[in-house]
């Protein structure tokens, strides 16, 4: 299934274009801060960074047919309307904006190294387009994650309709060798005396989950096997093998019921955190310092997510330069390309203490 809209060219028309309209740039340094326009900027990265960045971010207008702007008077107001210094204008019609869209998707992906990671942060107006437009860039089978994001408190719309509190992140692979590191986040007090219910006789919380895990194996592996006399119920297999259950209850880390029934026992104290699902709470700073500034500890995530030290990330939609920070601080080399010079004033003074080479494309011949 393709996507259809007024200019598309195939994917290496995109590529040849890009190529023949490159300007030769010597990128020496580790990390940018780039001003200029994200097409000529990625055409030209191709010659050093292709299949080299292990992580994009982007954030892009939203197709919202309106000016974003900063009022000059209080630097933390930010307004959408036509008044004060004009920080971005997201003003074209929808199918040039597919097609801005699509032609640096190309570009993106051409530049992720095979264990990276796209992340795109859109709205759900233009969100469903994206993603059909990026199952035929990427190849469905690297869609990883479509993450809702709650980005606000409720609100009271007047629209027949209910209240939006939510947009979207969608989260591709260039390949399946994606980094992918981990990252848990840790329960609260409350979560963790819920969870962990139980108290052994020196004070630690505990609890306990089954021997056996859904599914059937083959009766031939050690999951199928009986332990102990006893097989796993109809329909499910051993979490492990069995030798295990073994070594865990020689050190007491099995719990026998009084009617038989054997549990492994998990300490809370040794509990590594939970598994991050799809839905997001990341609100954006009441205070932005830029129009549609994104919250930094949902930047700070994905690149701990999905980036490695000393991996390069870029964000080519950068704004105020959340992800770059994020990078920075991360010990991650960064790429951030805006074509805003009040983005890239913004930038430069949040990444005031950091090393970085600056380019601007357009005093470039
Ligand atoms: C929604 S904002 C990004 C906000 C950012 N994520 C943050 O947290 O501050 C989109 C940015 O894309 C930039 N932009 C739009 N078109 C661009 C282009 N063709 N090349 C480079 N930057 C572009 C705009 O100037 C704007 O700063």
């Amino acid at each position: 299934m393709n996507i259809v809209f007024d200019g598309k060219t195939s994917y290496n028309n995109v590529i040849d274009q890009a190529v023949s309209s490159a300007r030769l740039v010597d990128f020496e340094g580790d990390s940018f801060v780039i001003h200029g326009d994200n097409f000529a900027v990625m055409a030209s990265l191709l010659g050093k960074y292709k299949s080299k960045i292990d992580l994009v971010y982007i954030d892009p207008p939203f197709n919202t047919d309106r000016v974003f702007s900063v009022a000059a008077d209080r630097v933390s107001t930010v307004s959408s309307s036509k008044q004060g210094e004009v920080a971005f204008a997201d003003t074209m019609s929808k199918d040039d904006y597919l097609k801005y869209m699509y032609d640096r998707f190309v570009l993106i992906r051409e530049l992720l190294s095979d264990q990276g990671s796209l992340y795109v942060h859109i709205d759900t107006k233009m969100g469903h387009y994206f993603k059909v437009m990026l199952d035929e860039i990427f190849g469905d089978d690297c869609f990883a994650n479509d993450i809702t994001r709650i980005k606000s408190n409720p609100k009271n719309f007047d629209r027949r309709a209910f209240g939006n509190q939510k947009d979207m992140i969608l989260f591709y692979t260039k390949t399946h060798k994606n980094i992918w590191n981990n990252v848990r986040v840790q329960c609260d007090g409350d979560e963790l005396a819920k969870r962990f219910n139980k108290i052994d006789k020196d004070g630690r919380r505990y609890t306990t989950i089954p021997l056996h895990a859904p599914g059937e194996t083959d009766p031939s592996s050690p999951t199928g096997q009986p332990w102990r006399g006893m097989n796993p119920p109809p329909g499910r297999h051993w979490r492990t093998d069995p030798k295990e259950f073994d070594r865990l209850d020689s050190l007491g880390l099995i719990e026998w019921s009084a009617s038989g029934n054997p549990r492994i026992k998990k300490y809370a104290d040794e509990h590594k955190g939970k598994k991050i699902q799809d839905i997001w709470k990341y609100k954006d700073p009441q205070y932005p310092q830029y129009p549609t500034e994104k919250n930094f500890d949902m930047l700070d995530l994905i690149v701990k997510q999905s980036s490695n030290e000393h991996s390069i990330v870029m964000d080519c939609f950068a704004g105020s330069g959340s992800a770059l920070l994020a990078a920075a601080q991360n010990n991650r080399y960064f790429i951030g390309v805006d074509v805003s010079a009040v983005a890239i004033g913004v930038i430069q003074k949040r990444l005031e203490n950091r090393a970085y080479t600056f380019v601007d494309f357009d005093d470039l011949a």
